[in-house]
């Protein structure tokens, strides 16, 4: 197999990553760049492979449009293969023939090899692969009898595998931490009192702990709120974390951001920092989670948010593969000025919904144009938003 390592062919110069720009390209190593490359094939190949799992070659062998694939199958069904279907035309396993797709000749849907070469150069993540197999093998009866997706993907078994997924030693996910830390510890005053929104697995209290030590402002967090809906999270962060983020003058609560932070023992104005790390895409309703969120944050506090974000709304990102299962991410409002549809956001979306919701002094990491116009593939991003 011919190594070939896109999308960041040339990774962005330090102009076009602004002024975090130093911070930022550290992160474009081979490895990382590999490893990119390496997920978003093997996740085109693992979709390519669950529709053939499902028994539907000979369809999409004579070729197919989403109406007749999804006819006879559960409602459910149609978002994510109305994700799949493009994703794969774009990956260039099916072919796009008029308004349907069609499996044309014998695409390379080889893991084992693609394993191979990743384990090469970026060992230690596996686990990203491992758990692209397991949604691959859970979630049939989502098609076949219309489970619902959350109970398919967050079973037992599969829960240790997003737990090693959701770490900083991952370099898939390391971005969405850095770049929300580097927007995070500008301009954090003495004695901040901060509250992180779904901190799942931890792994942003742990940066900030063991570099925010490093460089001399941990001193400054003097109350670090971890919180998460999930209280399986929850519960292992307070088992777990005094340890592994010394310092952080830790506090946990079990908190969903779809209810009121004022019912749930958060008071008015009293926050210097509010942090979501791919959480706020969730929000069912984004305009009234910002606007409870902002009334929580004191005059001057910011709302840290890092997020996957789209070049364009019709780019299918290959990490949605997951989110098309799960109904809080397709089933939330829409709005034609900053949500015209379900999943990831462009920047220019979420500087829209900050805005109405009262926010201002955005301030985005990196700068995400021109970059995402140059380079596509830069889809992680951060934004603090000041009260
Ligand atoms: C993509 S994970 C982010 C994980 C976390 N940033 C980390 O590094 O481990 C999303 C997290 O949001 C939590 N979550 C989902 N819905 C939520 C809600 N309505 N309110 C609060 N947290 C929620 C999930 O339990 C999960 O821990």
């Amino acid at each position: 197999m011919a190594l070939h390592c896109g999308p960041f062919e040339v990774p962005p110069s330090l102009e076009l990553l602004g002024p975090h720009g130093a911070d930022i390209t550290r992160l474009f190593t081979r490895p990382f760049l590999l490893l990119h490359w390496a997920s978003e094939l093997y996740t085109a190949r693992t979709c390519m492979l669950l529709l053939m799992d499902l028994g539907w070659e000979p369809r999409l062998r004579s070729g197919t449009t989403l109406e007749d694939l999804c006819a006879g199958l559960p409602a459910q069904c149609r978002k994510p293969l109305a994700w799949m279907l493009p994703f794969l035309a774009i990956e260039g396993l099916l072919a796009r023939v008029g308004e349907g797709y069609q499996l044309q000749g014998d695409p390379d849907l080889d893991l084992t090899e693609l394993r191979r070469i990743a384990e090469e150069e970026v060992p230690g993540h596996a686990g990203n692969f491992d758990l692209l197999d397991g949604v691959r093998s859970h979630i049939q009866p989502y098609f076949t009898e219309g489970k619902p997706g959350e109970g398919l993907l967050f079973d037992l078994t599969l829960y240790p595998l997003w737990l090693a997924y959701f770490r900083n030693e991952n370099l898939g996910y390391f971005p969405n931490n850095l770049l929300t830390l580097l927007a995070l510890r500008e301009g954090l005053p003495e004695g901040a009192r901060i509250l992180e929104l779904g901190a799942g697995a931890g792994s942003f209290a742990q940066l900030v702990a063991h570099q925010g030590a490093e460089e001399g402002w941990a001193h400054r967090i003097a109350e670090y709120r971890f919180t998460d809906v999930a209280l399986t999270f929850l519960r292992r962060a307070q088992r777990e974390l005094k340890a592994a983020a010394p310092g952080l003058p830790l506090q946990f609560q079990s908190l969903d951001l779809n209810r009121p932070l004022g019912d749930q023992g958060i008071a008015p104005q009293s926050l210097d920092a509010i942090i979501g790390i791919n959480v706020l895409h969730v929000a069912q309703d984004l305009e009234r989670t910002l606007v409870n969120l902002r009334g929580h944050l004191k005059p001057g506090g910011r709302l840290v948010i890092g997020e996957c974000m789209k070049p364009d709304l019709s780019t299918p990102l290959y990490l949605e593969f997951f989110f098309g299962f799960i109904k809080s991410f397709t089933e939330v409002t829409l709005d034609p000025r900053w949500r015209p549809r379900h999943g990831f956001l462009t920047p220019e979306a979420w500087e829209a919904a900050l805005l109405h919701a009262g926010f201002s002094d955005l301030q985005f990491v990196p700068p995400p144009r021109p970059l995402m116009d140059r380079h596509p593939g830069f889809t992680v991003g951060a934004i603090a938003a000041t009260v």
